[in-house]
């Protein structure tokens, strides 16, 4: 018997050893010996059949051989659990050393800057911004606007039809028509309408057959010519700087009496002449003028009892000054080496 212990504590302490997996592989060897039906509790469980005499001291020999083993088995599970803490700790290691990696940032696109001013601007104004479609019809986008079909000027917008009656807008104008027939007649309007129009134009450095236009306008009883000089003056020296010098030249539109063309010195030279302003020193920079009676009658509202004026600023040109840009193509290249410096 006692042999027989010995060599079951010798066999499991070496088995204990031996394991080299993971807490599974020695879970398993603690069953095979020490479990309910391991091995050396089966000899513990045979005591019963030994003489009074022996079993006293065959039982101590089982127990110690069962402590050691347990003993054994405690060891090793220590050591497996600091070398699976070892494996995890070189495989999850992180080197704070390692550089940084980039994110990219988006800028804002310099038009959208541009409009975001703009908006800023003229909300400061008491103006609010108002929307329209870039797929507008034949009426709001002429008919409306006093250019009946077969008028010459119609000419100047040549646009993109999709049917008789349906064309993508070539102004932002139609908003003007819009905004009036959505007010109560002659209530009083101040807004401004930003939004893409489309031309049969050519693609050049300062042309392009779509581009981005702000409409403004302005309604009230008592609205002079007087009060539209001034509110574009004082919005193209917020937009440039405080000394930019504001020219105003007669101009035709057929939705606006009288009508004009607004330049201002140009900001690249100073008014000294340069290539952007072709050396005359000034720009033109947008439409304006006070809203034609036949406008106002047309939307519902009474040219006796109020007047405004309106305006059409390319936003574009007035991006290519702001920036020093000399090529309104680049707007539509997305050149990242453009658009990072914004
Ligand atoms: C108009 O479109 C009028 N609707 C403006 C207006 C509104 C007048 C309200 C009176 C009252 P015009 O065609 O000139 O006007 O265009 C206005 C501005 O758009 C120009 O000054 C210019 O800055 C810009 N623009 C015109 N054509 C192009 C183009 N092909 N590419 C880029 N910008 C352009
Ligand atoms: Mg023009």
């Amino acid at each position: 018997m006692e042999k027989k212990i010995e060599q079951l504590r010798q066999e499991a302490a070496q088995a204990i050893k031996n394991v080299a997996g993971t807490l599974t592989d020695l879970n398993d060897v603690r069953v095979k010996y020490l479990g309910k039906k391991g091995e050396l509790t089966a000899l513990l469980r045979g005591l019963g059949q030994l003489n009074a005499d022996d079993r006293p001291r065959v039982g101590q020999i089982v127990n110690e051989a069962r402590q050691q083993l347990e003993q054994l088995i405690a060891e090793k599970n220590q050591e497996l659990k600091s070398k699976e803490m070892d494996a995890r700790l070189a495989n999850e290691r992180i080197d704070v050393t390692l550089p940084g990696r980039q994110t990219n940032h988006g800028h804002i696109h310099p038009l959208t800057l541009t409009l975001m001013e703009i908006k800023d601007i003229f909300m400061r104004m008491g103006f609010s911004v108002e929307e329209g479609p870039e797929i507008e019809t034949d009426y709001f986008n002429f008919e409306a606007l006093n250019l009946p079909k077969d008028h010459p000027a119609r000419d100047m917008q040549d646009s993109f039809y999709i049917t008789e009656d349906i064309l993508m807008r070539s102004q932002t104008s139609p908003v003007q028509a819009r905004t009036m027939q959505a007010h109560e007649p002659n209530s009083p309007i101040r807004m401004i309408a930003p939004g893409r129009v489309y031309r049969r134009d050519d693609y050049d450095a300062t042309h392009s057959p779509m581009f981005t236009q702000v409409e403004g306008m302005v309604i009230d009883k008592d609205i002079s010519f007087a009060d539209l000089k001034g509110t574009l003056e004082d919005f193209l020296r917020q937009i440039f700087s405080k000394d930019v010098k504001v020219r105003l030249r007669p101009s035709f539109f057929p939705f606006t009496e009288p009508s004009t063309e607004v330049d201002i010195s140009c900001v690249m030279c100073k008014c000294q002449g340069c290539r952007v302003c072709k050396g005359t020193g000034w720009l033109e920079i947008l439409g304006a003028g006070m809203i034609h009676p036949n406008v106002l009658k047309m939307s519902g509202y009474d040219p006796a009892k109020v007047r405004g004026f309106a305006f059409g600023l390319g936003i574009e040109r007035i991006t290519m000054l702001k920036y020093g840009i000399d090529d309104l193509r680049l707007f539509y290249d997305n050149d990242t080496r453009l658009l990072d410096q914004f």
